[in-house]
């Protein structure tokens, strides 16, 4: 059984013109210790995804479909019960560490406070597990670090004390949202490997957000790529860099500043991804697609297998012999 079991997820958000879907349809899996990263351009429903898992939705936007978590189904579960598993079994982080982190607030009782929340534990022992967690994501002189404030931390410090205070109840799933966005390169790849250790060394689930498809070559098991609310493709990491069959993400590869220094042929994404409410029918990607037909202006495209894990949501399946 899987840790993570999303079937038929849509998410639903009120706009001024109405109500529209964010998210449609989606179903991915995810196991105890695997890291499953989630692409696509702005607007493509990623960040509406992860927050229906942590059932932390815009005012008035709701999710129907399937969310299993270790067998559970967390849309049936009440407001209260739901306190429980959020930041408890399930965690997030952001782009932004402040949105996880106090300015005026020193460190240690921010984590202490947080720890002692959701663990029925001593003010001493919960000092103790602020220290530990501080080394797990390998903060200089930890016990220095918990006297001080967030604001005189470095942006990469400040997003491994957001990932101390979500890892402070030992959640079974982390949920990265562009993580390392606003880092420069070599902190990003501290960051990066944090992850890595922690789903090594803990067994975490982790599932990492991003635009930047680059980012998760070296750290995902699996990829899925979102178009419009959507699944378009997803499959093992390499094979589905190495391999797309959807336009959308070789074009999405193409785009890759690696992918041009290797001197093969750019193909750009003509146009805009839809804005909300004005998806267009059948294939949400048809007006931007080379190789669309006619029938993709109505039908909706469905699973199609290519091999073990990697699939895609093209009936014309365009790339298959380039
Ligand atoms: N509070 C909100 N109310 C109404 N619509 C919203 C709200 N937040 C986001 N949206 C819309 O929902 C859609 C999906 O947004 P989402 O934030 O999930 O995209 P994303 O893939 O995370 O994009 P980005 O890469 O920019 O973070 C977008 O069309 C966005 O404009
Ligand atoms: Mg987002």
């Amino acid at each position: 059984m899987p840790l993570l079991d999303v079937e038929n997820l849509t998410v639903t958000l009120a706009t001024s013109s109405g109500s529209a879907q964010a998210v449609r349809n989606l179903s991915f899996s995810l196991d105890e210790g695997e890291i499953i990263g989630i692409a696509g351009e702005s607007g493509s429903g990623k960040t509406m995804t992860a927050l229906s898992l942590m059932r932390l939705l815009p005012h008035k936007g709701f999710a129907t479909g399937s969310i299993k978590f270790s067998g559970k189904d967390l849309l049936a579960q009440t407001n209260r019960a739901y306190r429980d598993i959020r930041g408890n079994q399930i965690a997030m982080i952001f782009q932004d560490p402040m949105t996880s982190l106090h300015p005026m607030i020193k460190i240690e009782t921010q984590l202490t406070e947080h720890i002692r929340h959701h663990k029925k534990i001593s003010q001493e022992s919960a000092h103790l597990k602020a220290l530990e967690l501080l080394d797990t994501v390998k903060i200089p002189d930890p016990a220095s670090a918990l006297e001080a404030m967030p604001k005189q931390f470095s942006g990469g410090m400040r997003q491994r004390i957001a990932i101390a205070i979500a890892l402070a109840c030992d959640p079974k799933l982390l949920i990265a949202d562009e993580p390392t966005t606003a880092l420069d390169v070599t902190v990003q790849a501290g960051i990066l490997r944090l992850l890595d250790q922690l789903r090594r060394e803990k067994n975490l689930a982790v599932m990492v957000i991003t635009h930047d498809l680059g980012v998760l070559s070296s750290l995902t098991d699996r990829i899925m790529i979102m178009y419009a609310g959507s699944e378009v493709e997803s499959g093992l990491t390499s094979d589905l860099l190495k391999n797309p069959r959807h336009p959308y993400t070789k074009g999405l590869i193409s785009a890759l500043p690696t992918s041009s220094i290797s001197g093969k042929k750019l193909l750009t994404i003509e146009g805009m991804p839809p804005e909300l409410g004005q998806i267009p029918s059948g294939c949400a990607f048809h007006p931007r697609c080379a190789y669309a037909k006619t029938s993709c202006e109505s039908q909706i495209p469905t699973s199609i297998s290519i091999s073990t894990k990697h699939r895609i949501f093209c009936p014309v399946n365009p790339l298959v012999s380039s």
